[in-house]
């Protein structure tokens, strides 16, 4: 058999028995159902060795988590350990009780998204009768790494007094395999009870295309859990204008995202790298607590760190800490405080470090962007 070949044959037998490992769980057939995932996890092992340039690797690697976790699932089950009794328990595991204490200032620079957000989000929430043509309910926030996306979704949860569903991907793919329609159903069945009990409810479903990507290599699964979450996001915008469900996603990859799902947010909103302003501003934030001598000149450090992103200049920060603490340990002993970094300290520290964003990087947002923007 040629490569090729044998690549096909291992894909149709990961397939086949994902499959299988699928319909034997739905069907109570729990030891069954963790031999064939165990038989997929070979198959897609023997399809990394192939050839371990391929470009579909990640994916199938993707996959080999995905299919361990629901191995560990499954044992857990036949063990009667820590498995989420029925689905009223999963979804419960992704109600976020405590919301992470983010506030509107904590998120430096992107003043044009923040203002976006309070009007179409926040406004609505707090005075639905004010809004009586309705307001969109869906935003999706796209841009390069590191720079806000789910910092901005952390600050809306602060904002809202409302519940807050955490949609996250990886746990959402390893616990519902199988019978992920059923479970989204469930989800917003549960999020329309919330509503009627006069909460707001806001769904955050962040790195967006890891659900709503179209992947290159699918079982059955991915494909009926896209089309039930989009058969449930119409229904929520056909019966009601004035729905206090608000859906908020976040990625870094738009383009990857499957078109229907795209279509169905009103808002999309691109949250940029930090401009010159905001990279001097995240300087000034971030090593606040370091008490910077007199000669840090911010404007210079932001035209220093141009591509930066604001994760980027934050880790900035932190290595000059570092390397301040370390002068404590290894020349004072380790006894006394940090001294004030100079404009040299972070010099140095940008010098060794390369930026995370780059120009063709930021030219991809843009022409997605001339695409599919909707402010
Ligand atoms: N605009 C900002 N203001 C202040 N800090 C920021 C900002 N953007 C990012 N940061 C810092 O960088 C960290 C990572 O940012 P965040 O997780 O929001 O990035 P993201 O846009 O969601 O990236 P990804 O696309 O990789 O998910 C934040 O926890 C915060 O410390
Ligand atoms: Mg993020």
């Amino acid at each position: 058999m040629s490569q090729n070949a044998v690549a096909l044959y291992l894909q149709n037998e990961a397939s086949k028995a994902i499959n299988e490992a699928v319909k034997l769980e739905s069907q109570g057939l729990y030891s069954k159902a963790l031999e064939r995932y165990k038989d997929a996890v070979q198959y897609l092992y023997r399809l990394v060795e192939l050839d371990p340039q391929y470009k579909l690797n990640a994916v199938y690697i993707d996959r080999i988590g995905k299919c361990q976790a629901k191995i560990r699932d499954l044992q857990n089950i036949l063990e009667n350990k820590n498995y989420p009794s029925n689905n009223e328990d999963v979804i419960n595991t992704l109600i976020i009780t405590k919301p992470p204490l983010v506030k509107w200032e904590d998120v430096v620079g992107l003043s044009e998204v923040k203002n976006a957000i309070i009007q179409s989000i926040i406004y609505p929430s707090k005075r639905p009768d004010l809004f009586p043509l309705g307001w969109p309910r869906n935003i999706l926030f796209y841009g390069p790494p590191g720079c806000g996306k789910t910092l901005l979704c952390a600050a809306i949860a602060n904002e809202i007094d409302g519940i807050m569903f955490n949609i996250d991907a990886s746990s959402l793919f390893s616990k519902w395999l199988g019978e992920s329609e059923k479970n989204v159903a469930n989800l917003f069945n549960k999020a329309r009870k919330f509503e009627n009990e006069g909460r707001s409810v806001i769904m955050f479903i962040d790195e967006a295309d890891s659900i709503f990507g179209v992947q290159n290599y699918e079982v059955g699964g991915e494909v009926r859990l896209r089309n039930q979450f989009l058969y449930e996001m119409d229904g929520l915008l056909e019966k009601n204008r004035n729905r206090k469900i608000f859906i908020v996603a976040a990625t870094n990859k738009p383009w990857k995202l499957d078109i229907g799902f795209i279509r169905r947010f009103q808002l999309r909103l691109f949250v940029p790298n930090p401009d010159k302003k905001a990279r001097a501003d995240l300087f000034r934030m971030y090593s606040k607590p370091l008490n910077p001598a007199a000669d840090v000149d911010f404007e210079k450090l932001a035209e220093l760190t141009e591509y930066y992103s604001a994760s980027d200049i934050k880790d900035v920060c932190v290595q000059v800490q570092n390397n301040l603490a370390r002068e404590v340990f290894e020349y004072r002993g380790g006894e006394g405080r940090l001294r004030s970094p100079n404009m040299n300290d972070f010099i140095e520290v940008i010098s060794k470090r390369k930026p995370s964003i780059s120009l063709e990087l930021i030219k991809l947002y843009q022409s997605w962007d001339e695409q599919y923007k909707a402010v």
